[in-house]
């Protein structure tokens, strides 16, 4: 099986506190992994380490073959990582469609402020209304962003991550605070990409649902990786079980 990418060693520390400490992860192409442990375990801080929101402590990062710890956010999306945020961050009082016209833009221009302004050629328009449809917001797309609920704004974030024609999905806790039905809805989206053959690593503090959607689950507690197999394999693990599942289960519509 091929790699997409490759987490060795890596550390993130703040201060004294090690967030992520000496882990090791190997993201498969084509498939879906979920990481999953409890609030504080490391795991936005490793999203952040792969998208080049942080400078690792230490460690390497590959993709495909590449090195790429250390590289800046834009040269990451450029490279094919995508990511979503545990808390969305959409342009608020531009329309669904503009924010997806936006995300393509990206590829194109460099400088934030003119891409909307240039980037409404047709065949950019086309192609983030066809997102738009995939990612079943094109009842919504002339809404702003500010005007539409939450299970929404967390498509309107998957449906961004597409637009740079992504090697590598990271979802952040994207069912965290929805309802049962907005949850259904972007599970089906994410079961959708999974068929797509897209290579996905998802963040899900749920464990039915990373269960249901993943084929193999890593598992973090303290910045480290402490199991990992497919849901089957961890469900039966007994650190698995002390370090998580045996938390309270109040506490993770976090920040
Ligand atoms: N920028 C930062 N500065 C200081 N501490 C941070 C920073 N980002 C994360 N942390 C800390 O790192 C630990 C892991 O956080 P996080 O990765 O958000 O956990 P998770 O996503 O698994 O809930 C927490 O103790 C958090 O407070
Ligand atoms: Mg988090």
């Amino acid at each position: 099986m091929q790699e997409m990418l490759r987490v060795e060693k890596l550390k993130m520390h703040f201060g004294g506190l090690k967030a992520i400490d000496g882990l090791d992860l190997v993201v498969h192409d084509k498939e879906t992994l979920g990481i999953i442990g409890p609030n504080g375990a490391g795991k936005t801080t490793l999203f952040n380490c792969i998208c080049g929101v942080y400078k690792p402590t230490d460690g390497k990062i590959f993709l495909k073959d590449e090195e790429v710890q250390g590289k800046e956010p834009f040269e990451m999306a450029r490279k094919g990582v995508a990511r979503t945020f545990q808390i969305s961050k959409p342009l608020r009082d531009i329309s669904i469609l503009d924010n997806v016209v936006a995300a393509l833009g990206i590829n194109e221009y460099t400088g934030f402020g003119s891409i909307l302004k240039k980037s409404h050629k047709k065949e950019i328009v086309d192609k983030a209304l066809e997102i738009i449809e995939r990612t079943g917001l094109k009842e919504f797309k002339d809404k702003k962003a500010r005007e539409v609920s939450l299970g929404y704004l967390r498509r309107l974030e998957i449906a961004r991550a597409l637009a740079i024609n992504p090697l590598l999905i990271m979802l952040d806790e994207p069912c965290a605070g929805l309802s049962n039905f907005a949850i259904n809805e972007v599970i089906d989206l994410v079961m959708q990409l999974k068929s797509e053959g897209k290579t996905i690593v998802l963040i899900e503090h749920n464990l039915p649902i990373s269960m249901k959607v993943c084929d193999r689950l890593a598992v973090l507690n303290f910045g480290q990786k402490i199991a990992e197999g497919t849901p089957k394999e961890i469900q039966a693990n007994p650190q698995v079980i002390e370090a998580y599942l045996g938390e309270e289960d109040d506490d993770h519509v976090n920040a």
